[in-house]
């Protein structure tokens, strides 16, 4: 059974994030990093996951003069980001309709990567952090949040409920609710997903050693998203081993290979 169906949350994805305060807190943050870094010109950025582009449309505003990846499976949520991209003029984003898989980006080409609230659900993680890490070139930087903790879809119902009421009174609030119903549903599914072990939950510590076992060099960890996220802030050394030593299991510990190669899970 598919966890999520991405094409129906699509379709209300912006307009709910856009009154949530955790997930614009997530955005401001993302725009106050990125903007200070200084990427070589013309190497692509990547965006993974991309969803409807409030990222990779982040980036090409921010980067003009870089090209930017999005890939995303998903064609309803490729809809609606090449719906903003054309709308925004943003002529430097090319939309690629692939899983991280099979994203066409070449191995040490790209100046920055991100990956936000997208990795937990990939089938496998840790390979996902290594081919980002590939298409790195050395020195490249990256951008990574993820939900380590399950959904509490009621207690997130209360906290935007809360604000909804405070910013644009109780109808108001009902009619956000309403319209963006389809989030409640998607997002039980998310939860699910997330304590069968289908989705990857993780602790700031097994997220930061799982980006470290993909042989990045990581620079900040941070909570975010009221304590659901866990967010890395790294780059690809100018030099470095090959990636794999210590592999995150999908119950937020890690799964380390031990001397004889064989794997053991760690929490
Ligand atoms: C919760 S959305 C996040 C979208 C966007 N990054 C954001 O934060 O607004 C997760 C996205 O990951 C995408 N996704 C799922 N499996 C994927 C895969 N194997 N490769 C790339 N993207 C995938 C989904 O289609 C979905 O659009």
């Amino acid at each position: 059974m598919q966890a999520t169906d991405w094409s129906s949350y699509a379709a209300v994805y912006d307009m709910i994030q856009a009154y949530n305060p955790a997930y614009q807190d997530l955005v401001a943050r993302f725009e106050a990093e990125v903007r200070g870094w200084s990427l070589p010109s013309g190497r692509p950025i990547v965006d993974v996951g991309a969803g409807t582009g409030v990222f990779s449309l982040g980036w090409a505003r921010a980067f003009p003069d870089h090209p930017v990846v999005h890939v995303e499976p998903d064609p309803g949520m490729n809809a609606v980001a090449a719906r903003k991209a054309r709308a925004a003029g943003l002529g430097n984003v090319r939309i690629a309709a692939r899983g991280v898989d099979d994203a066409d980006v070449a191995p040490g080409s790209a100046a920055a990567v991100s990956c936000v609230h997208a990795l937990y659900t990939f089938p496998d993680p840790p390979a996902a952090l290594a081919r980002l890490h590939a298409w790195l070139a050395p020195g490249g930087r990256a951008f990574l949040c993820d939900p380590g903790r399950p959904v509490d879809v009621w207690e997130w119902s209360r906290f935007l409920a809360g604000h909804l009421v405070r910013t644009v009174g109780p109808v108001g609030a009902a009619r956000v609710f309403w319209r963006g119903r389809e989030t409640w549903r998607q997002n039980r599914r998310i939860r699910r997903a997330q304590l069968d072990g289908t989705y990857w939950t993780h602790s700031p510590e097994a997220f930061r050693a799982a980006v470290e076992a993909a042989d990045f060099e990581v620079e900040r960890v941070e909570t975010c998203f009221r304590g659901y996220s866990d967010l890395v802030v790294a780059r690809r050394p100018l030099g470095g081993a090959g990636a794999g030593r210590q592999r995150p299991d999908r119950r937020g510990g890690t799964i380390a290979a031990g001397p004889t190669g064989c794997m053991r899970a760690t929490r």
